[in-house]
């Protein structure tokens, strides 16, 4: 049995569509400030360890513009509240250079020990918000190679090509490899 802990429903369907199976519990835990994507996994899935029957995920994703050397960063949950896609259009302003990557970190507790698997999506950011599908930064997110935003994929095309696709890859192969999925 596999447990996500979120609140976000996106990020479940994202991830069931690789384990049907999957659960989606939705539980408080401190997302600490720190530099890096890891970091807040890491303490997250050990805060959880006692919490929490059986094997459980959690995803901690971000979004780092080049020209604004890496912010949002870990700071994206926070930022996409406050001033959201239009504050980051607005940032942009006038930047030619619209490179950015997402990257998601999946934190994997299973059978009591704790795992991680990264996943990275090279795209850049567009002028104006494109789509309804997904979440969070997809409107203004185009993935290298595709003219499309995130917002005007699919789940599954989405899936194929992104942070959190590339990221729980690793983890069913990982899965598959001890006959748990
Ligand atoms: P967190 O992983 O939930 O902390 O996400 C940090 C911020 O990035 C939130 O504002 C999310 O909405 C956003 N975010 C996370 N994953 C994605 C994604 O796949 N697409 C667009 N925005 C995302």
């Amino acid at each position: 049995m596999f447990s996500i802990i979120t609140h976000n429903k996106n990020k479940y369907m994202e991830i069931k569509k690789f384990i049907p199976a999957l659960r989606m519990v939705e539980m408080e835990y401190p997302e600490i400030q720190a530099d890096t994507l890891e970091e807040v996994v890491m303490f997250a899935l050990q805060y959880l360890r006692p919490r929490i029957e059986g094997n459980y995920i959690i995803d901690d994703s971000g979004l780092f513009i080049d020209a604004l050397n890496g912010f949002p960063g870990v700071y994206s949950a926070y930022v996409f509240k406050t001033i959201g896609n239009d504050g980051i259009l607005r940032l942009l302003r006038g930047v030619e250079n619209r490179s950015a990557t997402f990257k998601t970190v999946i934190g994997l507790h299973y059978q009591g020990e704790n795992f991680l698997f990264t996943g990275i999506c090279r795209g850049s950011i567009i002028y104006e918000m494109r789509g309804n599908n997904g979440f969070g930064y997809d409107p203004i997110f185009v993935p290298e190679g595709f003219t499309r935003t995130f917002a005007e994929m699919s789940t599954s095309e989405k899936n194929a090509v992104s942070h959190r696709g590339n990221a729980i890859k690793k983890m069913v192969e990982f899965l598959k490899e001890r006959d748990a999925i």
